[in-house]
């Protein structure tokens, strides 16, 4: 089993990052049984398809890897690497291109409504980029690609792709490309702002108290947990009681996803009970788990040697595994 799955370099990472996506990461890496590995990369070069700002990307991309080591991937049992340092994925993109049809392109939910109804003044990049994540997968003969509910066209695109290459350039018995099987993750926790239990928790929220950041220290976190938004009724005994009431939900739903417990395996504990007793067990809660994971992340944070130095040996070791495949591609062409 060969897992392949990219992550957009994001700053100011918060609890909805860690429990919605790398925490999915970290779990991946701890099932993978012996001769089974996962590629882990930061999608820098995707950023490009979007106005955006070097120095920010830069610094996003350093965030984003000491975010994913500080919170358990580890760089010697998985390969963490950032695209853009793995020219492989640039250049197959390239040969995939001559590949993919308009067509297939032109029918991406995702680029209709990226695109709306203003085309022509479009990147290129916003186009094709569903052909670099073809790429991305193919380069290492992904066997399993984790996919949410929004990216699944695209990685059947990356199968038509790999089956049309096999198809036009190939022999039978030597395919250059392995055909991906999405892994669909179980349903991913969804964080709310801790002020409105009906926004997610972002960093785009203006408002420090409506999330918990992944630098943040025991007294930020214990202090956003008990000025969060509540309403005046004790907790409810059973999951149907929460209905409408948004915030008593969110904080239900964040205890539940950090225990590994039901919500209503929550309730069954604290039902009855009002905000002043549940909160500090909250609070707590995160505290123990999040402490130790913003402890090396404000550490790693600081030294971008290190981080550049792991990404190095991880860009290296994607290399190694991609050439080859790169190789047999341009054979295959005829280049
Ligand atoms: P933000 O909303 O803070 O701008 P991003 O859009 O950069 O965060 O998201 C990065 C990753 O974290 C995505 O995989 C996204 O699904 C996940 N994520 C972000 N916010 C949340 C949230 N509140 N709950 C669950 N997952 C989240
Ligand atoms: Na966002």
């Amino acid at each position: 089993m060969r897992v392949v799955s990219g992550i957009q370099p994001t700053g100011n990472l918060h609890l909805g990052n860690y429990l919605g996506a790398i925490r999915n990461w970290v779990r991946m890496q701890d099932e993978m049984e012996e001769g089974s590995e996962c590629l882990f990369f930061l999608a820098d070069l995707h950023a490009l398809s979007q106005p955006h700002d070097p120095a920010g990307l830069r610094a996003a991309t350093l965030e984003m890897a000491a975010a994913l080591v500080a919170c358990g991937i580890d760089p010697d049992r998985s390969v963490l690497f950032n695209q853009a340092q793995v020219p492989a994925h640039a250049e197959l993109q390239w040969l995939l291109n001559g590949t993919a049809r308009m067509g297939w392109l032109n029918r991406m939910t995702q680029w209709k409504d990226k695109a709306g109804k203003n085309r022509e003044g479009q990147s290129v990049a916003l186009f094709t980029y569903p052909v670099l994540q073809a790429a991305d997968v193919l380069l290492y003969q992904a066997t399993h690609v984790p996919v949410g509910e929004d990216q699944k066209q695209h990685l059947e695109l990356a199968r038509d792709i790999a089956q049309k290459f096999n198809n036009d350039f190939c022999t039978e018995d030597a395919p250059v490309f392995t055909l991906p099987e999405p892994i669909i993750p179980g349903e991913a926790a969804r964080i709310m702002s801790l002020r409105d239990g009906t926004a997610k928790m972002s960093k785009s929220d203006p408002s420090e108290m409506s999330r918990i950041n992944l630098v943040d220290d025991a007294d930020t976190i214990m202090q956003k947990v008990k000025k969060a938004k509540t309403d005046p009724e004790p907790l409810p005994s059973e999951v149907a009681g929460l209905d409408g009431r948004p915030e008593a939900a969110n904080l239900v739903g964040i205890f539940a996803a950090l225990a590994g417990q039901e919500p209503a395996a929550v309730l069954a504990q604290f039902g009855g009970q009002g905000f002043g007793a549940f909160k500090p067990a909250l609070g707590e809660l995160l505290v123990e788990t999040l402490g130790p994971i913003g402890a090396r992340f404000r550490q790693l944070k600081e030294d971008a040697e290190a981080l550049d130095a792991i990404l190095a040996r991880g860009a290296a070791k994607a290399r190694e595994r991609g050439v080859p495949t790169l190789n047999a591609a341009y054979r295959a062409l005829g280049l």
